[in-house]
């Protein structure tokens, strides 16, 4: 059995003030022992603060990124070190904004994901494809590459012992979710392809699904056999919402 899963991606949103009151209605609502793993990722700037609150808590800590190098002179980075440094567990790697955004490739995002490992994170690796790519069926060969960078890179044991979040980018906040008969294909195309490598680790790896998720459809959403939780986005901010999808991964 897989333990659920369930983490809020908060991106660029939020101050000082609602960061602190958001982290502090969710630990008063989740307690010490959810039935799920439950983790937030604030912007770095309310990392510490944030990790203050959920000190001691059922809530873990990650960021949204990391530099790929290790330290140096990189202005305007934030290394692995200084994310384990304020009680991050969690890195996201790869998320679709960093790599349409921000141009990151596959080797990039490897290259970060291997330096997540050596800092002692764990990955969140996010992999997903446009509404293009699926429409002219391209979708399998887009995700397969994505996954294939990482398992080529650190290996089965490695990308296993991460988390994995499919997030089709059309349904990044966009309010158009993927069915949960469409996540579920993709999910298990995903595990059938680690499992070409290893079948027993492919059993343990958790994959999450991402793409407005909410507290309407995070219940169905989790109830297919290879969904393990959800990356949320949107919904995360919202407290009272957050913790049915959390509830919901119970
Ligand atoms: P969303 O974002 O839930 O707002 O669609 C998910 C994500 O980007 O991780």
């Amino acid at each position: 059995m897989r333990r659920k899963f369930v983490a809020g991606n908060w991106k660029m949103n939020g101050s000082l003030e609602s960061a602190n009151a958001l982290v502090k209605a969710l630990v008063a609502s989740i307690g010490n022992s959810p039935a799920a793993d439950v983790v937030v990722c604030p912007p770095f700037i309310h990392l510490e603060s944030v990790a203050a609150l959920v000190n001691g808590s059922g809530v873990s800590l990650g960021a949204q990124n990391l530099a790929d190098e290790e330290a140096g002179a990189y202005t305007g980075e934030v290394s692995g070190a200084m994310l384990k440094d304020v009680g991050c567990e969690y890195v996201i790697i790869g998320h679709s904004e960093r790599r349409t955004l921000y141009g990151e490739d596959d080797a990039l995002v490897s290259k970060k994901f291997l330096r997540a490992r050596d800092e002692g994170l764990i990955p969140i690796l996010c992999v997903g494809e446009s509404l293009e790519e699926r429409e002219s069926g391209a979708m399998e060969s887009v995700i397969a590459r994505q996954i294939d960078a990482v398992l080529t890179a650190a290996g089965v044991q490695a990308l296993c012992n991460s988390v994995i979040a499919y997030e089709p980018v059309w349904a990044i906040g966009t309010g158009m979710t993927a069915t949960p008969e469409q996540a579920q294909d993709v999910h298990a195309f995903i595990r059938s392809r680690i499992a070409a490598e290893d079948a027993a680790a492919a059993e343990g790896v958790r994959i999450l699904y991402g793409g407005s998720a909410n507290a309407a459809n995070a219940a169905t959403l989790f109830g297919q056999p290879d969904i393990d939780g959800g990356l949320i986005g949107g919904a995360s901010l919202k407290a009272e919402d957050f913790v049915t999808i959390c509830a919901a991964a119970a």
